[in-house]
């Protein structure tokens, strides 16, 4: 059994950990709306057409907040024609996934269940074919109080108390091809900008994100954020990043390397958002929003087929995830925790069926994929501040990332709860390995507990006829002895240790 240490100390802090880094995403796209989370006539579905079965999954996961509508859908959507009484909204061509969008699910249903969720609305404006009229007519329409057309408009369509939705996107990855209204960085900085300034002249309360790269891939990663912020320095708070991340060679080490290409990504953009400031001799720091972040790479490439005939709510990358997913995303977790002081929003993409952490038939079951587990636990657990951490373990090297780290943590330290949260990937793929985990400067450890996902097959999935194949094993062998944790993992296994003073 190999052996490798962490040693935690109470005063090595790196931030608090903001509760909104646990969000998720619903697009209309393929079966996240429709048959996903709406679905009227599903047995379980309310009189709103709202299915409890997946709200109960929701609730379970917890995301804090979640993005809507879109997503390339984003690009080309008319937020009126989601409001006001369904028989008269127009059913309309969804050109970013060849659809056809009925309507019937829009802003004010989508509040409505966020309320449900128990989750935040994270809305996005259309800056593809739209602009900035459409953008302040909307937060007049959510967010102010009363006595004006579009909030009395709202008050009309039933919900008379403003949504106060708080976090907004300036658009979506603006700089790809494939997005409706494309633009370049200048294009986009400028539209931003100036629709930025209006939404805030309507609430200056709300916080607002512009675009950065649809991935790091782009060519122009790095040149797009720097011209784009220097449009919107002083109107944005955050700066997006989106990525997927794949598995080319079918090697779940050099998969796992994504890990720290994504801690790469991260810095890079904080690199290049701080030198925009240096510029201005600025002490703002715009943070960052991973608002688009999964595992990505079945239901991709030669294995997406584009819909035709325009049919509504087809099924469109619905990625069946396997253990070795679950890994990944688990690791991803880490590296969003670890860089908790300039991420402050992320969104898991997407929640149902689209590439999602829970898959609903349509009429039929709802359950977890495999990176639900993670999702959870690190969202359950991840509350207080992050702490630095001190780790010795095996190195090894992939062409993806160069030298690694076998063992990867986050610890956070949440102080009202007496507790300490550690989730901890090993990416060793033989014989277990044994870790000792120091804890310095707290109060005595009284209890110690654990839950991990560890042997199954790499590829092993979950299905409607077999469910809870994928899920976590509580209680793995550990021994607690003072301030001294010796715990073993599995080969290929990702864990939550939680420790309580
Ligand atoms: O999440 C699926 C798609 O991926 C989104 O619509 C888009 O923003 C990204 O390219």
């Amino acid at each position: 059994m190999t052996t490798a240490q962490i040693i935690l100390d109470a005063d090595f802090t790196l931030s608090e950990l903001d509760p909104r880094l646990f969000g998720a995403f619903v697009e209309h796209l393929g079966r996240c709306v429709y048959t996903g989370i709406f679905e009227p006539g599903h047995p379980t579905a309310d009189s709103r057409g709202f299915r409890q079965d997946v709200l109960r999954l929701v609730q379970e996961l917890g995301p804090t907040t979640i993005r809507y509508p879109g997503g390339n859908f984003l690009s080309g959507y008319n937020w009126e024609d989601g409001v006001g009484p369904i028989e008269q909204r127009p059913r309309r061509l969804d050109l970013a996934w060849l659809s056809t969008e009925t309507n019937r699910f829009g802003t004010n249903e989508f509040i409505e269940w966020c309320r449900e969720a128990r989750t935040e609305p994270m809305l996005g404006v259309n800056l593809g074919t739209r602009g900035p009229d459409e953008a302040r007519n909307l937060v007049e329409y959510c967010n102010h109080p009363r006595g004006t057309f579009y909030s009395d408009l709202r008050g009309r369509h039933g919900y008379p108390e403003p949504h106060g939705v708080k976090l907004w996107c300036l658009g979506n990855e603006m700089d790809g091809p494939w997005q409706i209204g494309q633009k370049t960085a200048a294009e986009y900085g400028r539209i931003a900008k100036e629709t930025a300034k209006v939404m805030r002249l309507v609430d200056p309360t709300i916080q607002l994100t512009a675009c950065g790269s649809s991935h790091r891939d782009m060519p122009t990663f790095g040149a797009w954020e720097y011209e784009v912020l220097e449009h919107t320095f002083d109107e944005v708070d955050f700066l997006s990043l989106h990525m997927y991340y794949q598995n080319p060679l079918n090697d779940v080490l050099e998969f796992l390397g994504n890990i720290e290409i994504m801690d790469r990504f991260i810095r890079e953009a904080v690199a290049v958002a701080d030198a925009v400031a240096a510029k201005r001799r600025s002490a703002k720091r715009i943070m960052l929003s991973f608002d688009e972040w999964n595992v990505w790479y079945k239901a991709r490439g030669s294995q997406y087929q584009e819909p035709t005939g325009w049919p509504e709510a087809p099924r469109l990358i619905e990625e069946a995830y396997e253990f070795q997913d679950a890994l990944m995303v688990g690791g991803a977790l880490i590296t969003l925790i670890n860089n908790a002081d300039r991420v402050k929003a992320a969104c898991l993409a997407q929640l149902v069926n689209v590439i999602g952490a829970i898959f609903a038939d349509p009429g039929g079951p709802a359950w977890r994929q495999t990176i639900f587990y993670p999702f959870r636990l690190a969202n359950q657990y991840g509350r207080g501040t992050v702490l630095r951490s001190q780790v010795r373990s095996k190195r090894y090297s992939t062409k993806t990332a160069g030298d690694s780290a076998q063992i990867l943590v986050a610890p956070v330290h949440n102080e009202g709860e007496r507790q300490i949260a550690l989730f901890v990937l090993n990416r060793g793929t033989e014989a277990p390995t044994e870790i000792e985990i120091s804890l310095r400067g707290f109060p005595e450890i009284k209890r110690a507990q654990a839950v991990a996902l560890q042997g199954h097959a790499l590829s092993a999935t979950n299905s409607a006829g077999d469910p809870e194949k994928v899920s976590p094993t509580e209680n793995p062998e550990h021994d607690l002895k003072g301030d001294r944790l010796m715990a073993k993992l599995e080969p290929l296994s990702w864990q939550t240790i939680v420790f309580n003073y």
